[in-house]
C-alpha cells in the first residue's frame, strides 16, 4: 500500500509534492466523511495516510504546510469524553512546606534505602507547574491516546484535543514501542490574558486563572475550540514504557527532550539538601518572571533503581515530594475605590490599598474589574467570593499569581464596619460627567462622552502615538499629557499633531523656549512627525483605537481592504447589516459581529468620523498589497521573530513579513516555518533548532525579503 512505502529516500522536492497530494486527498476524505456522509477511504487507509503525512513532516519540518492534515481534527464532537484506564496509575505528590520537611524527606529516603550519610544520593529539582496533568500514549511512535488524570486510575480520553496542541508531537522517531509520556498542560500568562480579553469581547465566560483556563480548554468536547486555545505542555514523567528512557530521572528527561517534548529549563540535578534548597530559592526568585504559574518545586530521586526500590504509598511516590511556595496572600485595608476611564470609555474600578507585602512585592493597588466583580458576581451572574461584596473600608485578602496584577481573593466580614455601605458604581463618567451606560451583555460600564471626555481623548492620543501605531519618536505618553493640557499649542485629537509645527511658528510661546525642550529636540520632533505622514494602512487602522480592533485585527482589515478609501467606504456601508458590505466585513478572518458593530458604530458617530477625516487629510496612507502566494519567499509561511533586530524595528519587520504574505507568530512551534533570530536570541532559537526549523539572522532575513 502506498502509505506504507518508505520515506527515507524522498528528496525535498518529492516530499513537497507528496505533502501537497496528501493534504488534498485527506481533505477530500474528510469532506466525504463528515459532510457527504459517504467515506471514500477505510479508517485504516485514512489513518495510514495521516501517518505517512506526519512522518514526512517529521523528516522535513520546514515543508509542513499551513493547511497540514496533522492540524486538522477529523472527529465530530462527541457527547462526552470516553473513559480511559491508565496502564500505570497517575500519582499525586506529598508536600513539604519548609526546609525541615525537605530535610526529613531526604533523611527518610536514606533510612529506607539504608544509605550512609556519606553515600551519594542525587535528586532532580524542577518547578511544579500549576496546570493539569496529562498522559500521552505512543505506540510505535504514534500518539494513540491522551488522557487526563481523573481519579488516578481512570481518566478522560482527550486525544483529539491533545493532538491540536503544538507542544505535543503526534509522531515520534526512535521512541520505545510503547511510551506513555506524562506532564502538565498549562497556559502562559500572556495567552491567558489574551484569551480572557477575547472571551469578554465575545460575551463568553472568562476564566479565573490560567489553570482553570487550561483545564477548561483541554476538556472541550469540540477539539476545534481546543485548537484555538493557546495550551502548552511540559513533560516531566512517564507511565508504561517498553524499554527504559534512561538510568536516571535526569537522563530520562533528556531523552524526552530529544524526542521532541518540552522539558522545564529550570530542572537541575542536586547532590544534597543544600543544593535543593538553593535551587528552590532560585526558582522562587524567578517565579514572577517565568510567564506561567508554578506553585512550588518538585524534588525527585535521580537514580531510577532507587526510585523503584522506594516505590509508592497509597497515592504518592516515596521518591518525590512537592516543596510548596508560601501562598502569596496578605490581608490589608481597602482605603478607596477609584475609577479610571480608558481609551474606549470603559470605567475600570481600582482598589487603593493600605500598602502590604505580598510574596516579596509591595502592593497598593489591585484591579476590581467591573461592578459585578465588586458586587460578588462573575460575568455570568454566578457568585464569586461566596457572594461577598467589596466595600470601602473592608479588610481584603490580596493575592498575586506570578506577575499577574494583584487581585482580591476574599473579604473579612467580621471586620466590616457597621456603617460600611455597598459600593455605588458611578453612572456618570467621573472625568466628564457624561452618562456612563452598560449595554446588555457587556460587563463594563462605559462613558458616552466620546471625544469630549478628556480621559478618553488622552488615552486615545497615547494609543495613537504608541509603538505599533504611529510610533512618533519624541512624542510619548508624557508629552501627550502635556500637549493635551497646553493652552497655547493644544493637541486634543490626532490631527492636531500634524499642525503642531505650523501652529508653533505663529506662536508666542514657542516650544523651543519651554522647559524640557530645545531647538534640537523640537527640530527632531518635527522631523519625526513629518516622517509619519506617509504611513501604512494597517498602522492607521490600529492607531484609531477603535473598540475591539487590536494590532492583529488591524492588519487583517488592512490586508482585506487594501486602501484607506476602500476601508472607510466598506465600514460606512456596512452600517446596514443587510448589505453586501456587512457580509464582506464579516468575511474578514478574525472579524466577528462584535468587532464589526464597533467599527460601524465608530464611523456612524458624527464627531468621531469628522475627527478621523481631519486626520486623514494630513496623511498619505500607503495601500497594503497582498502578494500572490508564489511571488514571495515567505508567502503562506509562519514566521517568528526573536532577539533584537538592529536594522529595523520588530514592528516594522513584522509588518514587512505580513505584507509579503507571511503569518507572524509570537512563539515557536511545529507550525513555525522560519525563525528570524536577532541579537541575544535565546530559548526560541534553541527550540527552533530542536524542531529543525529554518533559522536566519537579520542579514539573512533582509537578503531573503530583498528577493521579493
Ligand atoms: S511528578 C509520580 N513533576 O503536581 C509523580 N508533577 O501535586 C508524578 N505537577 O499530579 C508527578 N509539576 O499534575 C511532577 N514537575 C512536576 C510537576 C508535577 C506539576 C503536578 C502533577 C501532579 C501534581 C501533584
Amino acid at each position: 500500500m502506498e502509505s506504507e512505502t518508505v520515506i527515507d529516500n524522498l528528496t525535498e522536492q518529492d516530499a513537497r509534492v507528496e505533502l501537497a497530494r496528501l493534504s488534498s486527498v485527506l481533505s477530500q476524505a474528510n469532506q466525504a466523511y463528515h459532510q457527504a456522509d459517504a467515506p471514500m477511504l477505510s479508517d485504516a487507509e485514512y489513518d495510514a495516510l495521516r501517518r505517512r503525512n506526519a512522518a514526512i513532516e517529521a523528516r522535513f519540518p520546514t515543508l509542513k504546510r499551513p493547511d497540514s492534515p496533522s492540524d486538522q481534527v477529523g472527529a465530530a464532537p462527541v457527547s462526552g469524553f470516553s473513559k480511559v484506564r491508565h496502564a500505570v496509575r497517575m500519582m499525586s505528590l506529598g508536600n513539604a512546606f519548609d526546609d525541615t520537611d525537605v530535610d526529613d524527606f531526604v533523611s527518610g529516603i536514606r533510612r529506607y534505602l539504608g544509605l550512609e550519610e556519606t553515600a551519594a544520593l542525587a535528586f532532580t529539582a524542577e518547578p511544579k507547574i500549576d496546570g493539569l496533568s496529562l498522559s500521552l500514549r505512543y505506540e510505535n511512535g504514534t500518539l494513540v491516546q491522551a488522557a487526563t488524570r481523573g481519579d488516578g486510575t481512570v481518566g478522560e480520553n482527550v486525544t483529539d484535543n491533545a493532538r491540536t496542541m503544538p507542544d505535543i508531537p503526534t509522531e515520534l522517531t526512535n521512541a520505545p514501542d510503547v511510551l506513555e509520556v506524562r506532564g502538565e498542560v498549562y497556559m502562559r500568562h500572556a495567552d491567558f490574558e489574551r484569551l480572557n480579553a477575547m472571551q469578554t469581547q465575545k460575551g463568553a465566560r472568562t476564566f479565573a486563572n490560567p489553570r482553570n483556563a487550561a483545564a477548561g480548554s483541554l476538556r472541550q468536547l469540540d477539539a476545534h475550540i481546543t485548537r484555538q486555545r493557546p495550551l502548552a505542555f511540559f513533560a516531566y514523567a512517564w507511565g508504561e514504557v517498553s524499554e527504559p528512557l534512561g538510568a536516571s530521572q535526569s537522563e530520562s528527561l533528556d531523552r524526552l527532550a530529544a524526542l521532541g517534548f518540552q522539558t522545564n529549563p529550570l530542572t537541575q540535578k542536586c547532590q544534597n539538601v543544600d543544593d535543593m534548597l538553593k535551587h528552590y530559592k532560585k526558582i522562587e526568585t524567578l517565579r514572577a518572571t517565568l510567564g506561567y504559574d508554578i506553585d512550588g518545586v518538585v524534588y525527585k530521586v535521580d537514580d531510577l533503581s532507587y526510585q523503584s526500590r522506594l516505590g509508592f504509598r497509597s497515592t504518592t511516590p516515596r521518591w518525590a515530594i512537592a516543596h510548596k511556595f508560601p501562598a502569596e496572600l496578605a490581608w490589608t485595608r481597602l482605603e478607596a475605590i477609584d475609577i479610571q476611564v480608558g481609551r474606549t470609555g470603559a470605567l475600570s474600578p481600582v482598589a487603593r490599598l493600605a500598602p502590604v507585602t505580598v510574596g516579596g512585592v509591595v502592593v497598593s493597588n489591585a484591579t476590581l474589574h467591573n461592578e459585578d466583580y465588586i458586587a460578588g458576581r462573575d460575568n455570568t451572574g454566578a457568585t464569586i467570593r461566596d457572594g461577598k461584596d467589596i466595600r470601602v473600608g473592608d479588610w481584603v485578602q490580596i493575592y498575586r499569581a506570578g506577575d499577574v496584577i494583584p487581585k482580591i481573593a476574599d473579604v473579612d466580614l467580621n471586620k466590616r464596619s457597621k456603617d460600611a455601605r455597598p459600593y455605588d458604581f458611578p453612572t456618570k463618567c467621573p472625568e466628564c460627567q457624561s452618562d456612563a451606560l452598560r449595554e446588555a451583555g457587556d460587563a463594563v460600564r462605559r462613558c458616552t462622552g466620546g471625544l469630549i471626555c478628556p480621559a478618553q481623548a488622552v488615552e486615545k492620543l497615547k494609543h495613537f502615538v504608541s509603538r505599533a501605531a504611529f510610533d512618533i519618536e519624541g512624542l510619548g505618553a508624557k508629552q501627550i499629557e502635556a500637549f493635551y493640557q497646553d493652552e497655547v499649542l493644544p493637541v486634543r485629537e490626532p490631527a492636531d499633531i500634524f499642525t503642531l509645527e505650523t501652529r508653533n511658528v505663529a506662536s508666542l510661546a514657542k516650544l523651543e523656549n519651554r522647559d524640557g525642550w530645545g531647538v534640537k529636540s523640537v527640530t527632531k520632533l518635527w522631523a519625526a512627525i513629518e516622517a509619519k505622514r506617509l504611513i501604512p494602512l494597517n498602522r492607521v487602522i490600529f492607531a484609531l483605537g477603535l473598540r475591539h480592533v487590536g494590532e492583529a485585527s488591524a492588519n487583517l482589515l488592512a490586508r482585506h481592504y487594501g486602501a484607506w478609501s476602500k476601508f472607510e467606504e466598506g465600514v460606512i456601508s456596512a452600517t446596514d447589516e443587510s448589505s453586501a458590505a456587512w457580509a464582506d466585513l464579516l468575511s474578514v478572518d478574525g472579524v466577528g459581529e462584535v468587532m464589526a458593530r464597533a467599527l460601524t458604530a465608530s464611523f456612524a458617530q458624527e464627531a468621531e468620523r469628522a475627527s478621523i477625516d481631519r486626520l486623514i487629510a494630513h496623511l498619505t496612507v500607503q495601500d497594503i498589497e497582498v502578494p500572490e502566494t508564489d511571488d514571495s519567499p515567505v508567502a503562506g509561511k509562519t514566521v517568528v521573530f526573536t532577539g533584537t533586530l538592529e536594522k529595523m524595528s520588530r514592528a516594522e519587520a513584522k509588518a514587512r513579513a505580513e505584507a509579503l504574505g507571511a503569518k507572524v507568530s509570537g512563539s515557536v512551534s511545529t507550525k513555525t516555518d522560519l525563525l528570524i533570530a536577532g541579537l541575544g536570541a535565546g530559548s526560541k532559537a534553541k527550540k527552533a533548532a530542536k524542531l529543525g526549523i529554518q533559522t536566519l539572522d537579520e542579514d539573512g532575513w533582509l537578503a531573503l525579503i530583498a528577493e521579493a
